[in-house]
């Protein structure tokens, strides 16, 4: 054999055994020449990032959605100018029952999270056009169940067929969103029907039935000190301490 040939194998072997020995993890891949030619960086739709996992939070672009662009022909959920914060997938779980009673079905579950709804809080302010539209909601998809006024009177009701509880009204905000959402009992989910801001106005005109403080759209630019003074605090609904302009 050409003593050249057995050098260039032997060279051969030595940048082998040079290359392999660079990486101590024998589970690494060793070093990655370009690797965004074949490890994107994953970007995947309607996740908020600046939610890192619960735990972390990165506030600059919270609430912002990684999908900028919907592909072209599709039909915007709610409108060009929409809060995308009503945009975000809910943030509680259905509970086990719901796949029984609901079908509800879903990768994770939570028999908890129907409590620790009690602590969400509306943040749609109690604006007369959210209440207006609130109004116009609960006419077509609560009235014949609830009644005008939510006693558990409705044309269903009166049938017999199905009879809400009078006292459906006075759980906490949160908890009837949770409730419209997922459906309770023989209420269905109302998920379909209602997006998330119609899930709250419709729960804003709930409140304004039992004597909430309807603001008028006037003041909607005032600073939130201001309307206070103006409306007074006897509002049953909590009023939220930022401004209230864009809602
Ligand atoms: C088909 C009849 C029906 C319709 C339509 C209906 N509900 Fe209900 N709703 C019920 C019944 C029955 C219950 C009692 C559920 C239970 O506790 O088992 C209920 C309960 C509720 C509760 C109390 C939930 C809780 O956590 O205890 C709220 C709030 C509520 N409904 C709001 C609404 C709103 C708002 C709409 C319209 C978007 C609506 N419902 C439409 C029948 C209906």
């Amino acid at each position: 054999m050409n003593i050249n040939y057995i050098h260039k194998i032997a060279a051969g072997i030595a940048l082998t055994v040079v290359f392999s020995s660079c990486v101590k993890n024998e589970n690494s891949f060793g070093y990655e020449y370009m690797p965004d030619m074949y490890r994107s960086p994953a970007q995947e739709a309607y996740v908020d990032y600046g939610e890192v996992r619960s735990w972390k939070s990165n506030d600059s672009i919270k609430n912002t959605q990684s999908a900028k662009l919907p592909p072209m022909g599709t039909i915007p959920f709610q409108g060009a100018n929409a809060d995308p914060a009503y945009s975000m997938p809910y943030k509680r779980l259905p509970s086990k029952a719901m796949i029984v009673t609901h079908s509800a079905m879903s990768l994770e579950y939570s028999d908890e999270d129907y409590d620790a709804s009690a602590l969400d809080v509306n943040p749609m302010r109690m604006f007369e056009s959210n209440v207006e539209h609130g109004k116009q909601l609960y006419t077509t998809f609560c009235d014949h169940c609830h009644g005008e006024k939510g006693a558990g009177d409705g044309i269903i009701a009166e049938k017999g067929l199905i009879v809400p509880p009078s006292n459906a009204f006075t759980k906490a905000e949160g908890q009837m969103f949770y409730s419209i959402t997922y459906g309770k009992g023989d209420m269905g989910s109302h998920a379909s029907q209602l997006n998330q801001k119609e899930r709250w106005q419709v729960i804003s005109y709930i409140k304004s039935m039992s004597g909430g403080v309807v603001i008028p759209d006037a003041l909607k630019t005032l600073e939130m000190e201001k309307v206070t003074d103006i409306i007074g605090t006897g509002s049953t609904v909590e009023l939220l301490p930022e401004t209230l302009a864009g809602h």
